[in-house]
């Protein structure tokens, strides 16, 4: 079914991605899975999401899928970790789209000056630390428009998220701030979200008011 679903979607042919997917993989970097790729580009596409904010670059690879899948669209992305930053900032210069691109260096919670200025964002895209996400709502939610979206990946955390007392040990902290975090979305009184089961589960909310 796999190898059928790919000549079935429509991927941008671009070189610059190969590499860095590759480089990911041979880094163990962690970047989106395609079939929640596909569903967050979908969002943006119906949403018509022009100016998007990213928490988590990684090496840049979502940011530049995201700004590869409309020409009009603008990413501002913020990575803390130097030596991915420095290899996003190395991907993303060589790439046509590194003026959709604005990629920023640190802790977003340490940028919220920078960030807010940008304001309104048509979406916001987390995928950053999972312990935070609850933080990121908070933090950044207000800077996304009325009718806009945000999407946050790994709401399952490989599925210990429905179990976290079933977790092995080293994951049981996360898997239970994950599982709280999920309820916590699913009952905020101005988002309205499901869960999709794609990748590892991605959370895609509309902001009502
Ligand atoms: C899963 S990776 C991002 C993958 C990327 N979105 C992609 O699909 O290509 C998560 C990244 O978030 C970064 N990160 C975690 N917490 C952060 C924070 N508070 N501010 C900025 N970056 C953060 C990590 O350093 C890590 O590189």
């Amino acid at each position: 079914m796999k190898a059928y679903l790919d000549t079935l979607q429509n991927k941008p042919d671009l070189s610059e991605l190969e590499r860095m997917r590759a480089y990911a993989e041979k880094a163990n970097i962690p970047i989106l899975e395609e079939d929640s790729m596909q569903l967050l580009l979908q969002v943006l596409t119906l949403t018509a999401a022009r100016h998007v904010l990213e928490i988590g670059s990684a090496i840049g690879y979502s940011a530049l899928r995201m700004a590869a899948s409309d020409k009009g669209r603008n990413v501002t992305t913020i990575e803390r970790d130097r030596h991915r930053y420095e290899q996003a900032h190395l991907f993303l210069a060589d790439s046509c789209y590194n003026r959709s691109i604005t990629l920023l260096y640190g802790d977003a919670f340490n940028h919220v000056d920078t960030l807010a200025e940008k304001q309104p964002y048509d979406a916001l895209f987390i995928d950053a630390a999972k312990g935070h996400n609850k933080a990121f709502i908070e933090t950044f939610t207000p800077f996304v428009k009325t009718g806009g979206v945000i999407i946050v990946d790994n709401v399952f955390l490989r599925g210990w998220a429905a179990e976290p007392d079933n977790a092995p040990e080293r994951l049981q902290n996360i898997a239970k701030k994950v599982h709280d975090f999920n309820q916590w979305l699913r009952d905020h009184p101005h988002l309205d979200t499901w869960f999709h089961p794609v990748g590892d589960g991605l959370a895609v909310s509309f902001k009502f008011y």
